[in-house]
């Protein structure tokens, strides 16, 4: 693999391979070090969990890390982002994990530096995010292995959300039963690429196996789409009360950062069906399986 870009490009024996490396890499501790690969991490979007866990996974390897200051770097300088790659590549750097606003610039940048480095998508606007559903299935499979058997739901601002759409090409390319986008009209999806769309949230909630909720991005919305008191929490979060609706084992997800007593109320973050730290403990693990695979 030259790039990790996006869920579609992978292969079903690549995800499988992913998905079985990562379990590797978090059952046994000695791994072989990789000290002449190195991770630029070029994060122009705020990040706690993407960026740290791509740093961490990197120190594990062995890698040397590299986070690249935004503000203080010559593109306050006017330099442009192609040329800020081409100059860290230059240097010797082999990897480059890259979270934007702007949809689609991992693909444009790959494109740009062909096999001259590796690019990893850490997230790109709306369009995609594919290391967090990767490490999503991966602790969905730890808990409930029989994808063809399982009920999920994802709740709340879908439109927005890249997370939701890798999410759906994931579980499309893994034969995942069945795949419910609850969300009120406006933060319905505009494209759907796996999965029925509802607005019934008792109905989409009902005997689910697993529930990942997702953040309002505000961040991302136009104006006629905040919420400013016009929707109500019963549309698109996840109670105490709506939550007794799924399965009683139901694992409570969410890719983060939480907004505790909005899109989910706070006792169900902390309570013990929720995998939200369980994801965040495999983002490493599944950050770790993508840099090695991208080493040639
Ligand atoms: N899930 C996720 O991408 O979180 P961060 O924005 O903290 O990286």
């Amino acid at each position: 693999m030259q790039h990790f870009l996006e869920i579609s490009q992978l292969s079903q024996q690549d995800i499988e391979s992913l998905l079985k490396r990562a379990q590797f890499f978090k059952n046994y501790k000695n791994h072989t070090l990789h000290r002449h690969f190195s991770l630029c991490n070029l994060f122009y979007e705020n990040s706690t969990r993407t960026r740290i866990s791509f740093e961490m996974a990197a120190h594990q390897l062995g890698m040397p890390v590299i986070n690249f200051d935004v503000q203080h770097s010559s593109e306050s300088k006017g330099e442009v982002i192609e040329d800020t790659l081409h100059t860290l590549t230059a240097m010797g750097i082999t990897h480059f994990a890259l979270r934007h606003v702007q949809d689609g610039l991992p693909q444009h940048l790959a494109t740009l530096i062909k096999n001259k480095a590796h690019i990893i998508n850490a997230g790109d606007g709306q369009h995609a995010h594919p290391s967090q559903a990767l490490l999503d299935l991966m602790t969905i499979i730890e808990q409930k292995p029989r994808l063809d058997t399982l009920k999920i739901a994802i709740l709340g601002n879908i439109r927005h959300s890249r997370v939701a759409n890798s999410l759906q090409c994931l579980f499309k390319a893994v034969g995942v039963k069945e795949l419910v986008l609850i969300a009120p009209a406006i933060w319905q999806p505009e494209k759907v690429h796996y999965g029925t769309v509802t607005q019934d949230i008792k109905e989409g909630l009902s005997d689910a196996d697993v529930i990942i909720c997702l953040r309002i991005q505000r961040e991302r919305l136009q104006e006629c789409e905040k919420p400013d008191g016009r929707i109500d929490r019963d549309t698109f979060a996840l109670t105490e009360k709506n939550y007794t609706l799924a399965k009683p084992d139901v694992m409570i997800m969410h890719p983060g950062p939480v907004n505790r007593g909005v899109e989910i109320d706070t006792a169900l973050v902390d309570c013990s069906n929720s995998y939200i730290l369980e994801q965040v403990k495999n983002g490493v693990y599944m950050r770790m399986a993508i840099l090695e695979a991208l080493m040639q």
